[in-house]
């Protein structure tokens, strides 16, 4: 049977750049950047993404094109090795357990539709926003969201890649894109404009240390999906006469012009209102709603960021759970007979249900699930982003620029000669090289 792939570049483009753009951009980058050298902050992440995030994207679409199978799969069929199957096994872990906290955020952005349709946030304080916010969470409505949010995924996917993914991406990355290009137009006019926009974009250098280097390569491997097993199986459903080189750089500049735009979304609000700046959760669904409602057409402003924040956390969920169903439906057998997507789909929410239902608890006030000092969600949250992403990206480096012969990655690269081998040198170089010895760096520095 041919395998799966994607059927237009258009297509392909929306979905890995759907993969890319999610709550990680939205609720992250902008006050990350913010808080940490603002312009100086989001040059330093686009430096970090072309020279280390590119060249690790590269080598797992390298893996995943070349592999032509799941994320398992196609580590054994780059390398050769059957050992290297564990390297793949192990990003598509370090994916699920991701999938099972973002699931819960994701299913808060579902309620929050359902909040902007049914009242005005516009006259509701910061003491009110936030006592309606911690009712939520500890009520059992983020359960029901969680499951509702999963099996949204479960359906798109069980429409297969081209007519489930790639329609899904083709749709919702431009409505994204015009639904934050409008609150920004909407924000220009507001009297804190100038404020916010100098908050997030002046460079102050002189907030930038070392530690703040470390933090820009965190957010670009997060904010890119790497390490995760979604860049290799998306890289197998690449046609082979697609540039991978040019589907990379748009896929990152499209991923930095999203989070840049989204800077410009909140935070002329925030400033206008003089309201405290903060991040996560706190910014998403108690600070904004009412100063977005206080806009003109306020209501349909909070509707649609919500609905941008859906779009933006399913196109990215969604990505994660096609890595696991792709593995269990090629890899997975019942007497004999392969296991179908939709078995692995029905699988996949069982698992996922069931841990996404702890992490939704562990949000709880008085929660026991602590592990190591922290709340279940948080403590998932650091052992991927410090430790799980970077080992997986250095895994894919090491096979690509070391271990498969360089004729073979460069035949990948330039589609058999269809495109110019010089950026292919390049970042060729910066995999062999470079990207290992920064990443294992970052690795050390998260142990401490
Ligand atoms: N790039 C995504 C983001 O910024 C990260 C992610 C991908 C998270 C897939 C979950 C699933 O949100």
């Amino acid at each position: 049977m041919a395998r799966n792939t994607f059927n237009s570049k258009f297509g392909a483009i929306a979905a890995l750049a759907g993969s890319a753009v999610g709550l990680g951009n939205i609720w992250k980058f902008p006050y990350i950047a913010g808080e940490n050298g603002g312009a100086a902050f989001l040059i330093l992440y686009i430096i970090i993404s072309v020279l280390i995030s590119v060249p690790v994207m590269l080598s797992e679409f390298v893996i995943g094109r070349r592999g032509q199978g799941n994320t398992y799969r196609s580590y054994i069929n780059s390398s050769g090795k059957r050992g290297w199957g564990l390297v793949g096994g192990f990003s598509l872990f370090a994916g699920v357990i991701i999938l099972s906290f973002y699931s819960v955020i994701a299913g808060w952005s579902l309620e929050y539709i359902y909040l902007s349709l049914t009242r005005s946030f516009a006259a509701m304080t910061p003491a009110e926003m936030s006592s309606l916010f911690t009712d939520f969470v500890n009520s059992n409505r983020p359960i029901l969201w969680t499951l509702v949010f999963l099996v949204l995924n479960c359906i798109i996917l069980s429409f297969g890649v081209s007519k489930g993914i790639e329609r899904c991406s083709k749709f919702m990355i431009p409505a994204l894109f015009l639904i934050l290009l409008f609150i920004v137009i909407i924000s220009f006019f507001l009297p804190g404009f100038k404020e916010g926009a100098e908050f997030f974009l002046r460079p102050k250098w002189s907030e930038v240390t070392g530690q703040t280097v470390i933090m820009a390569l965190g957010q670009s491997f997060f904010s890119l999906s790497l390490g995760m097993a979604i860049m290799i199986t998306y890289g197998s459903y690449i046609k082979k006469d697609q540039s991978l080189v040019s589907s990379a750089l748009i896929v990152t500049g499209a991923t930095v012009l999203m989070a840049v735009l989204a800077g410009l979304a909140i935070f002329p609000s925030v400033f206008t209102h003089h309201v405290a700046v903060t991040a996560g959760p706190g910014l998403v669904f108690v600070t904004l709603p009412p100063l977005f409602a206080q806009m003109p057409a306020g209501n349909i402003v909070s509707l649609l960021f919500f609905i941008l924040l859906l779009f933006a956390a399913i196109t990215s969920s969604f990505s994660l759970m096609e890595t696991g169903t792709a593995y269990i439906s090629e890899e997975w057998k019942i007497k004999g007979k392969p296991v179908g997507r939709i078995s692995a789909l029905l699988f996949l929410f069982v698992v996922l249900g069931i841990v996404s239902v702890f992490c939704a608890l562990s949000q709880q006030s008085g929660s026991s699930l602590i592990v190591m000092g922290k709340t279940l969600f948080d403590f998932i949250d650091e052992i991927t982003a410090n430790y799980m992403l970077p080992l997986g990206g250095i895994a894919a480096c090491l096979l690509v620029g070391q271990l498969m012969p360089r004729e073979v990655v460069f035949n990948e690269l330039t589609s058999e000669g269809k495109f110019s081998a010089t950026w292919v040198r390049f970042f060729y170089w910066l995999a062999r090289y470079l990207c290992p010895i920064v990443i294992f760096y970052m690795f050390i520095n998260g142990i401490n």
